[in-house]
């Protein structure tokens, strides 16, 4: 069984899928962290010398790996789902969460959090405010594919396991 975070950048995919992961006692995994173990690279640096495509190649491989994890909670990244065969993936191998939240509420967090993320790094606030509403619509129809959607003041452990009824 697994259990797949998804939503935007800043959306608190990997702090509240390591909670998952402890309350449930799966191994947490991050796709972007698998991705830069087996490249070797960081993120930033795969953008910068491989480019976006050859990174979304890297995600799609590196979730194909994960997808075959039993007992994970994956905290995917954010344009994980909207490429490839990714979200049939998500949705063929386990249980698919997406964290919703305002495009307010993600654009103040990640100008504060945007260094390690490339396709924001560069942005001004007013800048990023534009980029984050115009990508979340873009990406949306993606993101509501998944199973369960859970929205901004509901997104914590507890109620994610409540929700999907998870059994201890
Ligand atoms: C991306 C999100 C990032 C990372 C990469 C591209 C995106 O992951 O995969 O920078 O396209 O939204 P997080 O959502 O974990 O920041």
């Amino acid at each position: 069984m697994r259990i797949f975070l998804i939503g935007f950048m800043g959306c608190g995919k990997t702090s509240v899928g390591k909670k998952l992961a402890e309350k449930t006692g799966y191994d947490f995994y991050d796709l972007d962290d698998e991705i830069e173990n087996f490249t070797g690279k960081s993120i930033t640096k795969i953008f910068e010398t491989d480019g976006e495509q050859s990174f979304r190649e890297y995600e799609s491989k590196a979730l194909l790996n994960l997808s075959k994890k039993e007992k994970a909670v994956i905290a995917t990244g954010g344009g994980t789902p909207c490429f490839a065969d990714n979200m049939k993936i998500i949705k063929e191998s386990g249980i698919s969460i997406y964290l919703q939240t305002s495009p307010e509420t993600l654009a103040n967090r990640l100008n504060q959090i945007k260094q390690t993320r490339p396709l924001i790094a560069s942005k001004e606030k007013k800048e990023l405010d534009l980029f984050v509403s115009k990508k979340l619509f873009e990406r949306e129809p993606y993101y509501i594919k998944a199973d369960y959607i859970i929205k901004e003041k509901n997104i914590c452990a507890d109620r994610i396991l409540n929700l999907i009824g998870f059994k201890y």
